[in-house]
């Protein structure tokens, strides 16, 4: 029997040219969390399934989680979210460590979804969330850390918007005022989760089999029309929902304040898959027209440590897919060619001769912090330059036997074809000319 060479389904295999975007990617989140004083976490690949059954939702758990029984009976998921990890490990030194935390990680999850453009059976997943943080200053700070990271990708208010709507508010709407049981009320959401995705005709079909009355449905669609933050204002003024339930005046207030008017909108259909957030919900979504999805999903939390017998601590996160990530940068033109890797310098020699010289001079490069390529085998002019090429080396050297003979090495830069012999000795100035 012959095995199929092709990736478990929904799975990729990351070749270096694929790698090479996604650890671009990864770079840019590493950067972005450290300047805002986040500190790197790592969690296990592995968790009980109770973990995701205590808060993430039935969704996730019936539908999306890998399962299996262990050797020691215990019922193990892969991890499809990191979020429950790690509050589980906030909660382990929730007690001495100074508030804020502020952490972030990158983890790969997988969940057994239907693949399809933008989502995949593993992904990877920049996470960053804040413990402890003030009311709507911890919300702010996660935006400004999301749209500080699109922006070093070149983009702007113009790529991506921030959609924003608040649990309290859509529990409030659906139990308060159109009197609704949880359970309904829980199913109403799952719904308006899908409002998106759905055509109008079918939304308002699904809508029906829950037999609103006159004064509910009126209510609800009056809801669903909410388009700005100034329509927001009127709907809770007009319905008396106070600042008990959603605090938007400060939120709005802090929107100016932050200069974040431009990327953030209010969605009345942002409610979020999981059960933990009890606050802000929020959704990045593309602005270009094939690629109108959601690139990253978050959202305020305040009870999640509870489960593990500690008290409430508010938790803010996000959570942002390096597929979507991917595919945003992608419809905007944003993904720099990195078809072939890069390298500072491609050494070569052209006799045997040349061997123990060209491997001496590596070495004394990449101690200077150049990335050197040698061939292992010495090489004719004319391959070498086309092999440079490929390799995406900056500068070539090629030592023939003249110049082993009279100590020096000639460098030539491929991009500006500026050629200059140095003395081989000469460190300090043949690291300078490469690396300029
Ligand atoms: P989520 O909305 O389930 O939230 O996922 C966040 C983001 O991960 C999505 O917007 C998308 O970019 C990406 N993503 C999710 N599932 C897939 C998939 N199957 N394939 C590709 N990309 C995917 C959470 O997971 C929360 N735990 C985030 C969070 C952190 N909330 C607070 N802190």
């Amino acid at each position: 029997m012959t095995l199929s060479k092709l990736p478990y389904k929904g799975t990729r295999d990351l070749f270096p040219s694929e790698k090479r975007v996604q650890n671009f990617l990864f770079e840019k989140m590493h950067t972005t969390a450290q300047l805002f004083g986040y500190e790197p976490y790592d969690g296990p690949l592995l968790e009980e399934v109770d973990l995701y059954r205590a808060k993430s939702g039935e969704e996730l758990v019936n539908e999306q989680i890998y399962r299996f029984i262990d050797r020691g009976e215990r019922e193990v998921a892969i991890r499809p979210e990191m979020t429950p990890t790690l509050a589980r490990m906030v909660a382990q030194i929730n007690r001495e460590a100074p508030r804020p935390i502020r952490w972030y990680a990158i983890p790969n999850l997988m969940r057994y979804e239907r693949p399809q453009k933008g989502r995949l059976r593993e992904h990877w997943q920049f996470n960053v969330d804040i413990f402890g943080g003030k009311e709507n200053l911890a919300e702010f700070e996660i935006f400004s850390l999301a749209i500080t990271l699109l922006q070093s990708f070149g983009a702007n208010a113009s790529h991506f918007e921030i959609l924003v709507n608040h649990r309290k508010l859509v529990d409030c709407l659906l139990k308060d005022k159109m009197k609704l049981s949880d359970e309904v009320a829980l199913k109403l959401c799952k719904l308006l989760d899908r409002y998106k995705k759905l055509p109008e005709a079918a939304f308002l079909e699904q809508l029906n089999v829950f037999n609103l009355s006159k004064d509910q449905e009126g209510l609800f669609l009056e809801y669903l029309k909410l388009n700005s933050f100034e329509n927001l204002q009127l709907f809770l003024d007009a319905h008396q929902i106070g600042s008990a339930v959603w605090d938007f005046k400060t939120f709005f207030q802090m929107a100016k304040e932050f200069e974040l008017t431009s990327y953030l909108h209010y969605d009345p259909t942002i409610v979020r898959g999981l059960d933990y957030y009890t606050g802000i919900v929020f959704e990045i979504f593309d602005k270009h027209p094939d690629n109108r999805r959601a690139l990253c999903g978050g959202g305020a939390y305040d009870r999640l440590l509870e489960i593990f017998g500690e008290k409430p601590l508010p938790g803010v996160g996000l959570g942002l897919g390096d597929v979507t990530l991917k595919d945003f940068l992608q419809s905007h033109g944003l993904l720099p060619d990195m078809s072939r890797p890069t390298n500072d310098i491609l050494l070569t020699f052209q006799l045997d001769g040349g061997m123990a010289p060209t491997m001496r001079l590596a070495q004394a490069l990449r101690a200077q912090g150049v990335r050197v390529l040698t061939t292992l085998e010495a090489l004719k002019l004319n391959k070498i330059f086309p092999l440079a090429e490929k390799r995406g080396a900056k500068c070539v050297s090629i030592l023939d036997d003249q110049e082993l003979i009279a100590n020096k090495v000639a460098i030539k830069n491929l991009k500006t074809a500026q050629q200059v012999t140095f003395d081989l000795h000469d460190l300090g100035a043949i690291t300078k000319f490469i690396m300029d």
